[in-house]
C-alpha cells in the first residue's frame, strides 16, 4: 500500500528502511526516501509505521 503518494513510498518499503537500514525516526525515513518533503500528509502513518516495525524486531 502506498503511504507517501507523493514520492510514491510504500508500507513495505518503510518497514524495510527500518529494518534493514536503520531508521529509527521520520527524520531518518525523509533522508533516505523522500516521504514527507511534499505535502506532509503521509508523517503520520509512516510514524506508525515505524513505531510498529521497531517493536516487532
Ligand atoms: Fe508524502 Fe505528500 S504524501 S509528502
Amino acid at each position: 500500500m502506498y503511504v507517501c503518494m507523493c514520492y510514491g513510498v510504500t508500507d513495505t518499503a518503510i518497514r524495510q528502511a527500518v529494518t534493514s537500514n536503520g531508521v529509527g525516526n521520520i527524520r531518518d525515513l525523509r533522508e533516505q526516501l523522500q516521504l514527507g518533503s511534499q505535502c506532509g500528509k503521509c508523517i503520520q502513518m509512516a510514524q506508525q509505521i515505524i513505531d510498529a516495525t521497531i517493536i516487532d524486531e
